[in-house]
Parts: C-alpha cells; sequence; structure tokens
C-alpha cells in the first residue's frame, strides 16, 4: 500500500480560521493581487493591533516585570562573521528531498514524521514512535542516505503527484543571502538574520558596560527573522519572514539547570496568562539537541492541525560568546566579583552561559487566534441562534470597545461621538452608526470587541449607557462618568503581567 501525505490545509477548522482571519483584517495573503507569495503574509488591520498587543505583553513581561531584564533593538543585517561564528553557516540547514515528477520540494524529516502522524492515528502507535526515533538517530548521525531509506520503505508517496520518484535526500542552508556594495566587484555576501539572538550576543558588552548589569541579567528583542523554509505551510505557522521575540539570559556557568528550569515555568505561565488553556499546553523535550544547545525544550500548543512547536527555551552555554570571542578576537568576558563560597575567592573572569528564551510572535498570534474562534449554538426550534465571535483575552482585543449610537438621529451619533472623543486618549475604542445595532454588534463579536457600549435615548436623560458583554451577550447600564475607569480595568496589561 501507498502512503499519500494527507497536507494539513485539509483540515476544516483551520480553513474557517484563515478565512476569518482574512474575512475580518487580521492576516491578508502577501501581494494577493499577484496571487501571493508563498510563505509570506500581510498583517491587517485588526492583526496589527492583536500581534502589537502579544508583542507588548511579552516585552512588559521582560523588561518590566524584570529590573535585571533590559531591551535592544538591533539590525537585520550583521557582518557575515557572525553567522559563521553562530554555526549557521554550516549547520543552519534542513535535509531536503524532491519529487521528480510534480518538481515539489519538501523536508525529508517532515514526510517521515507525518507518515508516522498518520500511523498513529491509524492506532499503530509503538510503530510510529519507533519510526520517530529510527528518523533522530539517522539525523543525529546526519545520515542523509540512511533518511532516504526510510522514506523509499515506507513507501511515501509525493502528495500532489502521488509518485514515489524522488531525488536523493540533501542539505539546504536556511539562510537567504543578499550583496551589500554598490558595484558589483566590491559586493560581499551578507544574510538576512535567520534569529535576532545573534544582535543580543554581540552587544553583550555594549549592554552590560553602559548599563552596568550584573550577572545574572538578560538582554530582550522584538525583530524579524528570515529563513527559507522548504516546508512552508500551515498559514502563520511556518513562514519564511516572520517575527521572534528573544530574551537571552547570562549566567555563571554551572547554574544554567536552575535557571533552565525557573525560565520553563515562568514562559509556560505566560501563554496561560494570555488565555491559552493549560490542557492545550505542554513541553516537549528535544531528542535532537541544537547545534548550540546542552537542553532543550518546546513549549507546545495544540493548533487545529495538532501540538506543535511554539516557544523554545535552550541552555547554550558559552556557545555563542566563546565563538564570537574567537572569531572577533574581542574577549566577551565578565568580571565576576561575588565570592564563591567553596574558594572563599570571587568567581573572576568568566565567559557568560546563556539561558535563552524565544518564541515566534506569529505563531503566539496564530495560537491566541486559533483558541479565541468560537463557533456557539444557543437554543432549540424557533430560538435556534448560531453565533461566531473571538473569545480573546480582552487586554489583547484590537478593539477594546465600540460606541454605538442605536439610532442617528435625535442626537444620538453627537452624544456617542462625545463619548468616543473623551475615551479614545486611553483605550483604542471605535465608533459606527451604520446597520443595525443587532448587525453592528455581530461585527464587533467577530472580531473580538469585549464591549460594546449602545447610547440611547436614556443616555440623554440620565447620561448612563448600555455595555454589552461579547461573550456572556449580558447588558447592563453604567454611568458614563464610570466608562473609562472600568474598561481600562479590565483591558490593563496588570490583567495579564499579574498571572505570570
Ligand atoms: N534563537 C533560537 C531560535 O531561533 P528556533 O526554535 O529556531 O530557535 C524559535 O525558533 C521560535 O521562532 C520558534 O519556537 C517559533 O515560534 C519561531 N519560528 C521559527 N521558525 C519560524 C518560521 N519559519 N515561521 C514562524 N515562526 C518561526
Amino acid at each position: 500500500m501507498e502512503n499519500k501525505v494527507v497536507a494539513p490545509a485539509e483540515n476544516g477548522l483551520m480553513k474557517k480560521i484563515v478565512s476569518h482571519a482574512k474575512e475580518y483584517g487580521f492576516v491578508f495573503p502577501s501581494s494577493e493581487i499577484y496571487d501571493g507569495l508563498q510563505a509570506v503574509y500581510d498583517y491587517g488591520q485588526m492583526g496589527v493591533e492583536l500581534k502589537n498587543n502579544i508583542k507588548t505583553v511579552w516585552y512588559k513581561a521582560m523588561t518590566q516585570l524584570n529590573d535585571n531584564i533590559v531591551g535592544i533593538d538591533a539590525s537585520i543585517f550583521m557582518h557575515p562573521l557572525t553567522w559563521k561564528a553562530s554555526g549557521h553557516i554550516d549547520g543552519f540547514s534542513d535535509p531536503m528531498i524532491d519529487n521528480k515528477d510534480s518538481k515539489k520540494r519538501y523536508r525529508a524529516d517532515v514526510l517521515v514524521e507525518e507518515r508516522a502522524a498518520q500511523m498513529e492515528a491509524a492506532g499503530q502507535k509503538a510503530e510510529a514512535d519507533a519510526l520517530v526515533k529510527k528518523l533522530a538517530r539517522l539525523l543525529e548521525a546526519n545520515d542523509l542516505k540512511g533518511v532516504q531509506d526510510l522514506i523509499t520503505n515506507e513507501k511515501i508517496t509525493c502528495p500532489v503527484s502521488g509518485t514515489a520518484n524522488w531525488t536523493e535526500v540533501r542539505q539546504f542552508n536556511l539562510m537567504f543571502s543578499t550583496q551589500v556594495g554598490s558595484v558589483a566587484e566590491d559586493a560581499s555576501t551578507i544574510y538576512l538574520r535567520p534569529e535576532t539572538a545573534q544582535g543580543i550576543f554581540v552587544n553583550f558588552l555594549n549592554v552590560q558596560k553602559s548599563g552596568r548589569m550584573k550577572i545574572p541579567f538578560g538582554i530582550a528583542q522584538i525583530g524579524k527573522a528570515f529563513r527559507n523554509e522548504i516546508v512552508a505551510r500551515q498559514f502563520t505557522f511556518r513562514m519564511r519572514e516572520f517575527e521572534q521575540m528573544e530574551m537571552q539570559f547570562f549566567i555563571r556557568p554551572g547554574t544554567e539547570m536552575e535557571w533552565y528550569n525557573k525560565w520553563k515555568e515562568t514562559r509556560l505561565n505566560w501563554h496561560k496568562a494570555l488565555g491559552l488553556p493549560a490542557s492545550k499546553l505542554k513541553f516537549h523535550d528535544h531528542e535532537k539537541l541544537a547545534h548550540y544547545a546542552n537542553a532543550a525544550v518546546d513549549i507546545e500548543f495544540e493548533f487545529p492541525f495538532g501540538f506543535k512547536e511554539m516557544e523554545g527555551i535552550h541552555s547554550r552555554t558559552d556557545f555563542d560568546l566563546a565563538n564570537h570571542q574567537e572569531l572577533s578576537k574581542k574577549k566577551q568576558q565578565y568580571f565576576d566579583n561575588d565570592i564563591d563560597e567553596t574558594t572563599g575567592k570571587p568567581y573572576g573572569n568568566y565567559v557568560p552561559y546563556v539561558v535563552e528564551t524565544s518564541v515566534g510572535a506569529d505563531r503566539c498570534f496564530l495560537a491566541v487566534l486559533c483558541n479565541a474562534y468560537t463557533e456557539e449554538v444557543t437554543g432549540e426550534g424557533e430560538n435556534h441562534k448560531e453565533r461566531v465571535y473571538l473569545k480573546l483575552h480582552p487586554t489583547l482585543a484590537p478593539i477594546k470597545a465600540a460606541i454605538l449610537p442605536i439610532t442617528k438621529k435625535d442626537g444620538l451619533p453627537e452624544k456617542a461621538m462625545e463619548i468616543y472623543n473623551e475615551l479614545k486618549y486611553d483605550i483604542k475604542v471605535t465608533y459606527e452608526d451604520k446597520d443595525s445595532i443587532g448587525k453592528r454588534y455581530t461585527r464587533n463579536d467577530l472580531i473580538g470587541t469585549p464591549f460594546c457600549i449602545a447610547v440611547d435615548h436614556q443616555t440623554l436623560e440620565d447620561n448612563t449607557v448600555t455595555i454589552r458583554h461579547r461573550d456572556t451577550m449580558e447588558q447592563e447600564r453604567v454611568a458614563i462618568s464610570e466608562l473609562r475607569l472600568k474598561i481600562r480595568k479590565e483591558t490593563s496589561w496588570r490583567t495579564i503581567l499579574e498571572k505570570v
């Protein structure tokens, strides 16, 4: 029997989320009028707000909740030797295989993993586990011929052509390169950074000295990264241009497991604080460690296409700083004048170890969006109602409150505008007066607005409004003078940060 790999895009719920994201201004395919660019996406008017809120919560959790973590914003282009030192030039590659009939390229390891997932779904758990273990051993040994044999033995075929007419498995470097310099002869190859971390490593001493930082301390950064991914699908899960939120925590050698465990726990709490349920989050220890790590774990989220990596936590030892020290010939050392109790002397000079937390802003966005997407059915018979809404944490919602006059006359729009103009300096609010109030509630449910504020005739008499709550659809009467405080309280950064 031949085993056809089922493309995860066939997943029904995921399809609905992708079209919801497009229809309501969250995510658009890049350059869509030219039929798009594979694995590149643009964030729309709602998406950018949601993504910015996620990034802000991360940045605040790092730099406001920890007085020993500071932020930087390093450039995307870096000296090419950076990538030699980091190991990306020699080791940042995926095993790829082409199907000669469809001319499609695949990651060889992903083809095997998907075969294992099929086996597991068919009740062959032990066989699936054995296959995954075998794959890990072959990858560890860089045995590409072995991986190829696995694909042949498992009779894995191309999902497009349906044939097993494969090329051999080859390593494919994932970095994008380009040229700097105005004349071709002067040009030298540089890379679009494949991770933001190296911008932190090369600035380690700049920050430490200028900020008089004492170990342990961290440097946090949010920024774009680029990878020429071979398998580019599952919407924004795997993109060629994406954003990372990374923090390098510089520590004394020998203390890495203590910090690694602390950051594992802190980062899991952060995801829960965003409203992601504990049942959809889990740790996954790495079987095959990256070239820079001596311990590594992923935080996985259960997307509609299964549990997948959202964040990596890595104990990177002194791999990066030591290599930068060697290649740049500039010392990357720290003088630790704390007393070592075993010797009674200061710890002295050393190259610090690093524990890294690295989460994709886009994957986190996708997890939050998938988790928020809710289809609800209420009532029966004539009272049967269906609605779709985004159950976003109020602090993350793109719009916190919509100000809605129930009619376009009798001075209600003016009164509603007055409220809008009063709130807009502190809170992301919108004003809408088109269509029936019901339709406006629905539109706001679809983008996840937690509060709709209806301005009616009673408002003109007693300066009160109705707040309609998104999740329960319950309504309450509130004085206009209380609105600001009430909405701010429920949408403050604190509601998330105090749970981290
Ligand atoms: N500095 C370490 C590092 O880059 P990684 O596991 O390769 O580690 C960290 O990447 C995180 O970046 C991942 O957990 C994921 O959330 C995100 N990420 C990596 N590749 C991505 C891609 N092609 N598209 C979207 N996000 C990606």
